[in-house]
Order: structure tokens, then sequence, then C-alpha cells
């Protein structure tokens, strides 16, 4: 196939979404232009910003243009401007049907803990320095979308919210056979997580990923831990960790929780596949971990790099780039090397830059 001629679909979003992907469209724009590569770069609006022009979080036409690209990448969704919405009509429905309506099952949410940023976590250094763990978050089952769901009026005025938590085997293992085949090219090690001591499709979840491990993975080494004792030992002793696999809620809070070990919450990219379609082809979602952070939005302070490492995910897992990935990710070290820091990773003695700041040097150190 050639690499040529790529579509890639930019969905900035609300809040921070737009400063972060704009800092983003800026390296692909320099990619197009000097590494020969001839990306056709596509932007629409979603969540809260599709709300205000169209009122619904994403139209027709952008969904259709998200199956038919090779790579979306997506800033964030949702503010407390939309708040009040109706649940269905809020910004992040629109994520939600994304994710579900192209089959994005499989989540990876690399925790790394860069060499120059030990400092910026709120855990002492030994504990961070030098720690690498990748998140496998299944990501179109369980409580976000099972059946039955919804808020019921019942007697006496009460009203009662329900949702529903529910897996299949083949749910199960096909997010985990994802899992065993990352912990291969990594350290060997998968920690499967649920809560099998009060819920039955906890208990599924880890006979299914036993299971698949005795059959195909025999050299993987596999251990189960319950959701709450992973939340606690991420915190005490997280460098015990390879690959950590999860369902859709508790990879979402642990995924939150690991990504502050690496020093902000900005620093954590995200990729959101597919299985593989009869031409091969797997569809793909990129996006920072951090929400739309409307506190700071607006204000040119928000960390680029999130969504930049998740352009570089883009360019290893979707787009067979990987030369020009490590590129990026080099790039983005050099610019720690050198001490440039958004606020929320600035320490006493570092150089303090904007979003659009930090965007720039990235791209001078590609040059
Ligand atoms: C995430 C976010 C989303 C989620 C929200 C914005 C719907 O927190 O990607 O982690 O809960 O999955
Ligand atoms: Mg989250």
């Amino acid at each position: 196939m050639s690499k040529n001629k790529r579509k890639l679909l930019l969905l900035p979003g609300d809040g921070i979404g737009p400063e972060v992907v704009r800092e983003t469209k800026k390296i692909i724009e320099w990619l197009n232009k000097n590494k020969s590569l001839d990306f056709h770069i596509d932007e629409e609006l979603i969540g809260g910003a599709s709300i205000d022009v169209h009122k619904i979080p994403i139209t027709d036409e952008v969904f259709y243009k998200s199956l038919e690209c090779d790579a979306v990448i997506l800033g964030a969704c949702g503010g407390p401007k939309w708040d009040n919405l109706e649940f269905s009509k809020k910004p992040e429905r629109a994520l939600l049907k994304l994710r579900k309506e192209l089959k994005l099952f499989a989540n990876l949410r690399p925790a790394i803990c860069f060499k120059q940023l030990v400092d910026s976590s709120t855990l002492k250094p030994e504990i961070v320095s030098g720690l690498d763990i990748m998140i496998v978050r299944e990501l179109t089952g369980g409580i976000y979308f099972g059946e039955p769901r919804g808020i019921q009026p019942i007697k006496n005025n009460e009203r009662r919210g329900i949702n529903t938590h529910s897996y299949t085997t083949s749910e199960i293992q096909r997010i985990a056979r994802v899992a065993f085949e990352l912990a291969k090219k990594r350290k060997n090690k998968v920690t499967s997580v649920e809560k099998s001591n009060v819920m039955e499709a906890g208990i599924l979840w880890r006979e299914e990923v036993q299971s698949l491990r005795d059959k195909e993975y025999k050299k993987v080494n596999l251990e189960h831990m319950l959701a709450d004792n992973c939340g606690m030992q991420l915190l005490r002793n997280p460098k015990q960790f390879d690959v950590i696999l999860a369902d859709n809620l508790f990879g979402d809070m642990l995924s939150d929780e690991a990504a502050m070990l690496t020093g902000s919450l900005g620093l954590l990219p995200s990729a959101s596949l597919g299985a593989k379609d009869k031409n091969g082809k797997i569809r793909s979602l990129y996006e920072p971990v951090h929400g739309s952070a409307p506190d700071i939005a607006g204000k040119n302070i928000a960390n680029p790099i999130a969504t930049i490492l998740s352009l570089s995910m883009a360019l290893r897992y979707s787009l067979d780039l990987d030369k020009e990935a490590d590129l990026l990710d080099k790039a983005v070290q050099s610019v720690l090397d050198e001490d440039l820091r958004t606020k929320d990773i600035m320490l006493p003695g570092k150089k303090l830059v904007s979003t659009a700041a930090m965007g720039d040097a990235i791209i001078s150190k590609l040059k």
C-alpha cells in the first residue's frame, strides 16, 4: 500500500481540545512538507462544539467521515456548559458512539515516567523513575453500555438509577488476547483486574482470562488482582506492573491514576483499536487520556504532549510509519531535556512555555 494520500480526521472537540489538537496538526503539516507524506487532513466538530452548531454531539456526516478515514485524532469532549443537557444529548455521547460503532474494543494507555519528569510526579522519585506500564482497557462493553440502564421513578417519590455491568466470554477473551500479545513484546507479564470477590461478571472475567492464557499463552505470566488492591498497588509499588488488563470502568479509573504517576495527566496518549475488517484495515481513534479541562481552556497553558504522543501512536499502529513515530517521540524527549515545561509539569528552575510554544519547540526538534 502506498504511504501517501491517507486521510486523518481531526476532531478537536471542547475545552483544551482545540488548543492541543492545533499543535498536533502543525506537526502533521510539518511531516507532510518535510517527510514527503501526503496526509489529507480533515477537521470537524464533535461534542459540545457540535451541539452549539448542530444541536447534536456528532452529525451523521462526521460519523461517516470517521468510518472512512485511516485514523481519527480527537481532543476532548464535554464541559460545564453542556452539563445540564439530557443524558442522550451530552457531548460525551459522541465519543461513546464512535467507540461503540467503530468497534474500538481495545484501548491502550501507556503510562511511562520520562526521566526528565521524575520530580513532577506527586510520588517519590524512587517509586516512579523508570516506570513503564501499559494499561489495556476494554472499551466497548461493561457498565458503559450494558442494558438495562436508565433512571426510573419508583414509589414514594423515589427514583432508581440502573446500569448493567456485563461481559461475555468472547468480549473478555478478545481484549485479553490484546494484553497477552503486548506482554510478549514487553516484560511478559499481565495483571488482570476485576472484583471477583463481589461480582459474578468478575469471576467470569478471571476464569476466561486464565483459560485463554492456559490454552494459548502458556509462556506469559498472568496474575489476577482485585481492582481496589490494584489501585492501591499502583501507588505503593507501580513498577511491579507490566501490562494491566481491565474492563471499561476499572480501566478508566486506573488509567487516570497511572497517569499521575508519570507526572501529569497532560502526558498520557491513548490508542483505541478495533478488529481487522475483511480488507485487513483496523479502525482506530487516538486521543489524550486527559479530558477537556475547562478550567484551563483557552489560556494557551495546556500541555499538548499527550495529544502529540497520540499522533505518534497513530503513526505506529495505524499508518505504518514507525520511523516518523520514533522521530516524534525523540523530539518530545529533546524538549524535555532542554527543560521546557508547560504549567502542569513546571518546577523551579525550568522554563515555562505555552501550549503553542511547546508545539513549536517539538517541531524545531524534528528538523
Ligand atoms: C476517558 C474519559 C471518558 C471515559 C469520558 C470523557 C466519557 O474519562 O476516555 O477516560 O469515561 O471513558
Ligand atoms: Mg477517564
